[in-house]
């Protein structure tokens, strides 16, 4: 048992309280923060006169060693230290005796663990963005590929209107956009050094606060002490963030899961990212795929234990916190493999164009176009819509689609069919028709990916 305080106990700590108070097991993930920060405290604690340049140089050069020692495996982290901040101080002193006592002047493990977790949140955000714009990127090139892929929208999964696969990808890249702005904005706003502000009433050292902000790459410090050490706001927001990405991704695997069933063959997973079964050797799994869309719950949990753990705290720090860690780090580790596979699977799985068109054309997808040509041959829609689904059930009756009706047999229903019919109800037509921002004609998706095609090189 190492641990920092112990001056004014008379007992031991009973070793199942130990074990039930310790972070180390799960901390350690941030030791590399934890080393960084005290670096800044002390380079603040030496320019403001509390320590000495000697004290500061020979502090950070024991620091330095310990992080290159922990880095090559030399150092192992071990759980005979209550928690990462304990192990950092007590190798320091090992190291280079008195002077490291005095790392913990003007700090309490209360603003270090608050800088701790977000120096390792900001670091983890900025890998998230690149993991997401990853996947974009790849949507971006799909979209551009897939402008004249004619495919059936669905709403309620029953076919309703031709798109195109540009324009359904069109949607996520939407979808990854905002997750992308979500980001930025909760890297924006947490972006505020919390150190100094001590137990959680500041401290009586003349500290430098906007020094040390400055050094760690904040835009500045935290305005209020007890704040500062209790604030999980942003851990909150980010696996907010984070559960929204499950959403999208999820949504995404659910339809690559339909797509790629026998029913349905409009996509085929790469061999390379589908998985067998150990009894029916026909099968290939889109194992990857359900997998993404059941973690999306473990995210979703992470989400709902921070706010619970968060709601009845009193200001200002207290043991419950030490709970942001381990959900966290899950949650993030779980969100990052999510992305990186997910951009992988749909970046090598295959297309099938024609049986995607043709699925199209069997779903009277065309429907709504050939009520508007009636309607602009005169007839009210509510009637053109009539005679349209007289089309459709005779088409049902007959198991052949609108484009296949003779010319004559669509005079039977109405004389106001012409020759143009069939251009009229063409999956080309249908969709190159459809010309509003955000439609799928190809004239609007290509002033979308103009737009996404900025983005992505402002990103
Ligand atoms: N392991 C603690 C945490 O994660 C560090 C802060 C400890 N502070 C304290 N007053 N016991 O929250």
């Amino acid at each position: 048992m190492a641990q920092l305080w112990g001056g004014r106990f008379t007992k031991e700590t009973d070793q199942l309280v130990y074990n039930f108070n310790a972070s180390i097991t799960f901390d350690q993930k941030f030791y590399k923060e934890d080393i960084e920060g005290s670096m800044a405290h002390v380079k603040m604690l030496a320019a403001t006169g509390v320590l000495t340049e000697a004290e500061r140089d020979e502090i950070l050069s024991g620091l330095t060693g310990i992080l290159k020692d922990v880095e090559s495996g030399k150092l192992e982290i071990t759980s005979e230290y209550e928690d990462i901040h304990s192990f950092v101080e007590a190798n320091l002193i090992d190291r280079i005796g008195d002077a490291g006592k005095k790392l913990h002047t003007g700090r309490s493990r209360n603003d270090q663990v608050a800088l701790d977790m977000r120096l390792y949140t900001r670091k983890e955000i900025e890998n998230l963005k690149e993991l997401v714009k990853d996947l974009m990127v790849v949507l971006h090139g799909l979209m551009k590929e897939h402008l004249d892929t004619f495919m059936p929208g669905f709403t309620h999964l029953q076919k309703a209107q031709p798109i195109t696969l540009a324009h359904h990808f069109g949607a996520y890249m939407e979808m990854f956009k905002r997750d992308y702005g979500r980001l930025c904005d909760i890297h924006e706003r947490m972006n505020y050094c919390p150190l100094g502000a001590g137990a959680l009433a500041g401290t009586t050292y003349p500290l430098d606060r906007e020094m040390t902000a400055e050094l760690l790459g904040f835009k500045g410090a935290t305005l209020n002490s007890m704040d500062s050490v209790s604030d999980r706001d942003y851990v909150i927001e980010l696996l907010s963030a984070m559960s929204t990405i499950m959403v999208h991704l999820s949504r995404f695997s659910e339809e690559i899961i339909i797509w790629n069933s026998n029913e349905y063959g409009f996509v085929e997973l790469d061999d390379a990212y589908s998985t067998g079964s150990s009894i029916m050797p026909q099968k290939k799994n889109p194992d990857i795929a359900e997998l993404v869309r059941g973690k999306a719950g473990r995210v979703y949990g992470a989400l709902m234990q921070m706010l619970t753990t968060m709601k009845g705290i009193p200001l200002a720090y207290n043991k419950d916190m030490q709970e942001d860690k381990e959900f966290t780090f899950d949650a993030i580790d779980t969100v990052k493999g999510c992305l990186a596979l997910f951009t992988g699977m749909i970046k090598t799985m295959s297309v099938n164009k024609a049986t995607m068109e043709e699925s199209a054309k069997k779903g009277f997808t065309n429907a709504t176009d050939a009520a508007d040509y009636l309607v602009g041959k005169g007839v009210p829609f509510r009637d053109a819509h009539g005679i349209v689904g007289q089309l459709v059930l005779y088409c049902i009756d007959k198991n052949i689609s609108l484009d296949d009706m003779s010319l004559e047999e669509y005079k039977k229903i109405s004389p106001v069919f012409e020759d143009d019919i069939y251009e009229a109800i063409s999956l080309k037509t249908c969709v190159e028709k459809r010309e509003t921002i955000g439609a799928p004609s190809r004239t609007s998706m290509e002033k979308v990916i103009a737009i996404n095609e900025e983005y992505l090189k402002g990103i």
